[in-house]
């Protein structure tokens, strides 16, 4: 597309020696409001090199600048200097853009030929996959999708929290405590009661605790017991996961958990003990981090057994080794930062360079507002409710709004799902927030509903119209403000899609198709779109095709369909 933005930069880079080209673009503004101009450079940092006033700098560099095709006029104000841009052939190059690529509008193969892991969502087998999963899951479903739209190779990991000392408890529990059938017909909430009966009666008993590490040995040395009823607890955990990743639509290439690097730590270990860095401390094996003010890193029990952290680094030796990544990203709580801090710290002390690629990004919590999810049994609060209780609620309002919609299920599913997806990505990642429901499923606020409704109405416009949006448009037609704000819009989604990537931060995108819809309402709330003069209602039309499609292709990256009817 044509780059209005870097035409610029060249003119000014023609006339200015003191900075590069990149620096000149990353100055570029678009100002608040259109009287002051599309585009702004700003003379602020010039001012100092050449110890001019700003103003007197930007007059100077205008005078020299040149009209060009796309640039209409130029002028000069409080330090800045504003270009104007040629309206009509900004609405032509961007929506001729968007209908040609369709569903690849926005994307680009800046990451092409680099693979990047993306691991998320891990939950832990028989525990609940539950509200604060489901940030890890939305978040690094969406940057997978952000990366794959942009070029890179991707591979999506849910590193399952399927080993360790707990399952000899649950194992030792179940013997105890169990029954087959309870644990077939709710496999997670009877295993969690289970687990919860386990350190209750360990308080009492503290020789339950011993024989819980005796079931692990034997699960480690690969009983057979031991291990049959591990791997029905793993199977029945997954069936249940595997139900809330269907009603998300995700799929995992890779379900590696810590249970997979079980036999690869030794090897591990060795690497460790050549690089001198293991140290012995009361029977344990640690790496002392103190050099580096963090706790030490503790490798392995003074009884043998390993730990999570020993499993990470694992794994991330074994994928450099197997997939030669170029990033390796996790979407893992903030509440892990310094776990994650001292892994990185103990493969970059093992002398891999490849640390730096492994990328920890982190979010904050969610609390739930009192008394608004029901909780099954204890206080944890299980994701399928949550999703089911959200399809419920839309169905309800779809009912009221909507009562002849055919495939009201359907599109009940699509929304109050993507309602919940929606709510996760429209905050900062690392903000703590509580979880609300009139905020999720209000339709008018800056909500999924009220995205895909967006959608909705330009899909209706276009049936309404029964016309196929063609080539012969008169681009003149749409340079009034409104739909220029639009058409703005419109031409930065790659940007924010790029944006979203260098910051591993999925809610710039939430973000821009919230601006983009409300941009379309203005431009639709002023403008009659199906209108007499068939030149007229042709322009606008393609306007609402071109914001149809973009806000689909950005729903898509974040995880959430677009239904053309609610
Ligand atoms: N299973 C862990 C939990 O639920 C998350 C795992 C995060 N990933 C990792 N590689 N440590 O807290």
């Amino acid at each position: 597309m044509k780059d209005f933005k870097l035409e610029i930069a060249e003119n000014i880079s023609s006339q200015v020696q003191e900075m590069t080209l990149e620096e000149i673009i990353s100055l570029i503004e678009v100002p608040p409001n259109k009287e002051m101009g599309d585009y702004a450079f700003p003379c602020f940092k010039l001012a100092k090199v050449y110890r001019k006033s700003p103003n007197i700098i930007a007059q100077e560099i205008s005078s020299k600048l040149q009209n060009t095709e796309s640039i209409e006029s130029i002028n000069v104000l409080g330090g800045y200097i504003n270009f104007f841009v040629n309206k009509k052939q900004l609405a032509q190059t961007v929506i001729k853009e968007i209908l040609d690529k369709k569903d690849q509008y926005g994307s680009s193969n800046i990451g092409q030929g680099k693979k990047v892991i993306v691991e998320f969502s891990s939950p832990n087998i028989a525990k609940p996959f539950h509200i604060g999963h489901i940030r890890s899951t939305v978040i690094g479903n969406s940057l997978e999708k952000i990366y794959k739209f942009l070029g890179y190779e991707t591979i999506s990991i849910n590193h399952l929290g399927d080993y360790g000392t707990q399952f000899g408890k649950l194992i030792v529990a179940f013997k105890k405590w169990g029954s087959e059938e309870e644990v077939k017909k709710e496999p997670i909430p009877t295993l969690l009661k289970l687990y919860i009966k386990f350190h209750e009666e360990a308080e009492k008993d503290p020789s339950l605790e011993d024989e819980g590490r005796e079931w692990f040995k034997k699960l480690e040395e690969k009983d057979e017991e031991a291990t049959r009823l591990w791997q029905w607890f793993r199977d029945v955990s997954l069936e249940e996961f595997n139900r809330v990743y269907d009603m998300l639509n995700i799929k995992f290439d890779s379900y590696a958990g810590e249970s997979f690097y079980s036999d690869k730590m030794d090897r591990v270990i060795e690497i460790m003990k050549e690089k001198n860095i293991l140290k012995e401390s009361k029977g344990a094996l640690i790496v002392d981090l103190e050099d580096y003010k963090m706790p030490p890193a503790l490798i392995k029990k003074s009884d043998g057994s390993t730990l999570y952290i020993t499993r990470d680094i694992t794994a991330a030796l074994y994928r450099k080794e197997h997939y030669d990544f170029y990033k390796n990203i996790y979407v893992v709580a903030s509440q892990q930062n310094l776990h994650f801090q001292q892994w990185f710290k103990v493969i970059e002390l093992m002398g891999f360079d490849w640390a730096k690629d492994c990328i920890h990004v982190p979010f904050g919590l969610v609390s739930l507002e009192e008394g608004t999810i029901a909780t099954r049994k204890g206080r944890v609060v299980f994701l399928e409710d949550v999703l089911n209780k959200a399809i419920q609620t839309t169905k309800d309002i779809i009912k009221e709004k909507n009562p002849n919609l055919e495939n009201i299920d359907e599109v009940a599913k699509q929304v109050g799902i993507g309602a919940v997806v929606f709510q996760e990505l429209s905050n900062n990642r690392i903000k703590d927030y509580t979880f609300s429901w009139e905020r999720t499923l209000n339709f008018d606020g800056e909500t999924g509903p009220y995205v895909q409704y967006t959608h909705v109405r330009t899909c209706s416009l276009l049936r309404k119209a029964n016309e196929q949006v063609t080539e012969d448009i008169d681009f003149d037609l749409l340079t009034d403000d409104d739909a220029i704000n639009v058409i703005t819009i419109l031409s930065g989604f790659n940007k924010a899609v790029v944006d979203a990537m260098r910051k591993n931060e999925p809610h710039i995108v939430a973000r821009y198709v919230v601006d983009l819809s409300q941009a379309f309402n203005k431009f639709y709330h002023d403008n009659a779109i199906i209108v007499e003069d068939e030149n007229i209602r042709k322009a606008r039309l393609a306007l609402v095709k071109a914001t149809k499609q973009t806000i689909k292709n950005a729903l898509s990256l974040l995880g959430i369909a677009a239904p053309e009817r609610m």
